[in-house]
């Protein structure tokens, strides 16, 4: 298989269904959740502007675990609860921090990141882990961003056996 990236047109919102459609095709017919988060880090990276670094934090049963991902390298474990990943994880709730310095507990792993979208994978009432984006602008990420992205998690969510 060789992989052509196509040019994002239109809306924001558009280019995010494009890229949904683009995540679908790169997963369809693979469960492997380690080669299809490697493959949707690799897409999104590639995809979408000013960000440095994008990928997947997995939880083994006590804690989120790095994962694949695209950017320098990150820190291995984070607590539920703990970071920007940690409380999406905990809370379930997708978290927009426009400005990580002023999130209590953020967890720097790139010096050069401003702001950071994370969104919690849960499989039903299973965690799975959570897709985290770092960019070096702050406010990077907006509600279409964040809607945009929620549809790439839910596609890689999807996949899994
Ligand atoms: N900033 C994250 C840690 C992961 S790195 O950004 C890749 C956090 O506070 O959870």
């Amino acid at each position: 298989m060789s992989f052509t990236a196509t040019a994002l047109e239109g809306t924001k919102s558009e280019q995010y269904a494009q890229l949904t459609q683009q995540a679908r095709a790169l997963v369809d017919g693979e469960s492997n959740r380690i080669a299809n988060a490697a493959n949707i880090s690799a897409l999104v990276f590639n995809s979408i502007p000013d960000v440095n670094w994008v990928g997947f934090y997995l939880f083994d049963g006590t804690e989120l675990v790095v994962g694949p991902f695209q950017g320098l390298p990150a820190c291995v474990r984070i607590a539920l609860g703990k970071g920007v990943c940690g409380t999406a994880a905990s809370s379930r709730q997708t978290q927009r921090v426009e400005d990580v310095h002023a999130f209590p507990g953020h967890i720097a792993c790139d010096g050069a990141t401003r702001s950071e979208l994370v969104v919690p994978l849960y499989d039903g009432d299973t965690l799975v882990g959570v897709f985290d984006l770092d960019s070096p602008l702050l406010a990077r990420f907006d509600a279409d961003d964040q809607a945009g992205l929620e549809q790439i998690a839910a596609v890689f969510v999807g996949s899994l056996a």
